[in-house]
C-alpha cells in the first residue's frame, strides 16, 4: 500500500484574498470552491440525499450499470488522476475495473482527502496511491512530478465542470490535456438540460438542505476571517436561467446592511446579491463542441436520467 500526501501551501486557496476581491466586485460574488470545508462537505452530501436532487444518484447508477462498457472504451490505463476527488468514494468503482497502478487525487481540502486515500490505499494493497492537497486550478502543473510515464486518464465526475463558464470549462479541460498527457483520456461527467422546473425543484430542495449548504459559506467567512454575517438577512435565491443554460446560486440581502470582513466593511443594499454558484447544463453535442474546442476527440457516450458520461482521447 504505497501511499504519499503532499501538501502545495502555495497551491493553496487563498480564501481571505478571493473573498475582498469578490466583496467590492459588481455584482458581489464568491467562487464555489469555498463553499467545501468541513460542514459545506457534509451538507453537500446532504444535498445528494435529498429527493429532489438526482444529479449524483443518476450518475452513481449510469456509472455501476455501463461500467463493463465504458471500461473495455476506456482500455488499459496505468495511472488514473482525478481533480477534486473529495471523499475518493467515485474513483473507486474505476480502480476496481481498470486496475491501474498508480492513483493521483488532489482536493482543496487536504486532511479529508488525505484520509480518503489512505483508506482506498488499504483497501487496494497494489495501487500506489498519491494524494496532492492543493487547489488544482491554481497550480495543476504541480502534478507533474506525481504522474507515471504510462498511459493516464483524467477522470472529472459530478458535474463539476458545470461550475465554469463555457470559456473557462474550456481552458480548463485544455490544461487536463497536460495532466493526461499525449496518449491520455479524459472520462467526465456533466448534467443535461432538462425541465427547467425539474432543475429548479433541485436547488430548491423542500428540506432547505440547499439553502443551509448556501448560507453555510457565509458562516464558514464568520468562522474563518471574523466575518459577521447575520444569516437571518441573507436569502438562499437559485433559478434555473434558460438563456445561459444554468443554474444561478445567489445569496441575497433582505435589507440595508454593513458586513465586516476581515477589519474591512462591506455594504450591501436592499435586494442586492452575493453571487455564489453558477451550475451549467449542457446537451451533449454542445458539451462535445466545448471539449472539441479544447483539443479532445469524442471516444465514447454513455446517457441515463438526463445525466452524461463522455470519455475523449
Ligand atoms: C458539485 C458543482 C455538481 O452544481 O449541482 C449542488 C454543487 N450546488 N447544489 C451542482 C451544488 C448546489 C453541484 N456540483
Amino acid at each position: 500500500m504505497p501511499f504519499s500526501f503532499q501538501d502545495f501551501p502555495a497551491a493553496r486557496d487563498d480564501l481571505r484574498a478571493d473573498v475582498l476581491a469578490g466583496l467590492v466586485a459588481s455584482p458581489k460574488a464568491i467562487p464555489p470552491k469555498y463553499f467545501y470545508d468541513e460542514a459545506g462537505c457534509r451538507l453537500f452530501e446532504a444535498i445528494c440525499a435529498q429527493p429532489e436532487y438526482a444529479l449524483c444518484r443518476t450518475e452513481q447508477a449510469l456509472m455501476a450499470e455501463c461500467l463493463s462498457d465504458i471500461a473495455a472504451t476506456v482500455g488499459a490505463v496505468d495511472c488514473i488522476v482525478e481533480p477534486g476527488a473529495g471523499d475518493c468514494s467515485k474513483v473507486r468503482l474505476l480502480v476496481d475495473t481498470l486496475s491501474p497502478t498508480r492513483l493521483v487525487v488532489m482536493d482543496i481540502a487536504g486532511e479529508p482527502l488525505a484520509a480518503a486515500a489512505q483508506a482506498v490505499s488499504r483497501d487496494y494493497p497494489d495501487l500506489d496511491v498519491a494524494a496532492l492537497a492543493m487547489d488544482f486550478l491554481r497550480d495543476l502543473e504541480a502534478a507533474a512530478p506525481w504522474l507515471p510515464a504510462g498511459r493516464r486518464l483524467v477522470y472529472y465526475p459530478g458535474s463539476s465542470i458545470g461550475n465554469f463558464a463555457p470559456d473557462a470549462a474550456s481552458a480548463l479541460l485544455a490544461r487536463f490535456r497536460h495532466l493526461a498527457g499525449a496518449d491520455g483520456r479524459l472520462l467526465i461527467g456533466f448534467d443535461l438540460k432538462k425541465d427547467p422546473q425539474q432543475l429548479h425543484a433541485a436547488y430548491n430542495d423542500a428540506a432547505g438542505v440547499t439553502a443551509a449548504f448556501n448560507l453555510n459559506l457565509l458562516a464558514r467567512l464568520n468562522r474563518e476571517l471574523g466575518a459577521d454575517f447575520d444569516l437571518g438577512r441573507f436569502r438562499h435565491y437559485a433559478f434555473y436561467n434558460p438563456v445561459a443554460g444554468r443554474i444561478e446560486m445567489h445569496l441575497v440581502s433582505l435589507g440595508e446592511q454593513d458586513v465586516h470582513v476581515a477589519g474591512q466593511r462591506f455594504h450591501f443594499a436592499l435586494g442586492e446579491t452575493l453571487h455564489t454558484e453558477h451550475s451549467y447544463k449542457f446537451r451533449r453535442d454542445e458539451f462535445s463542441a466545448l471539449a472539441e474546442n479544447a483539443g479532445w476527440q469524442l471516444a465514447g457516450e454513455w446517457m441515463r436520467g438526463g445525466f452524461a458520461v463522455q470519455l475523449y482521447r
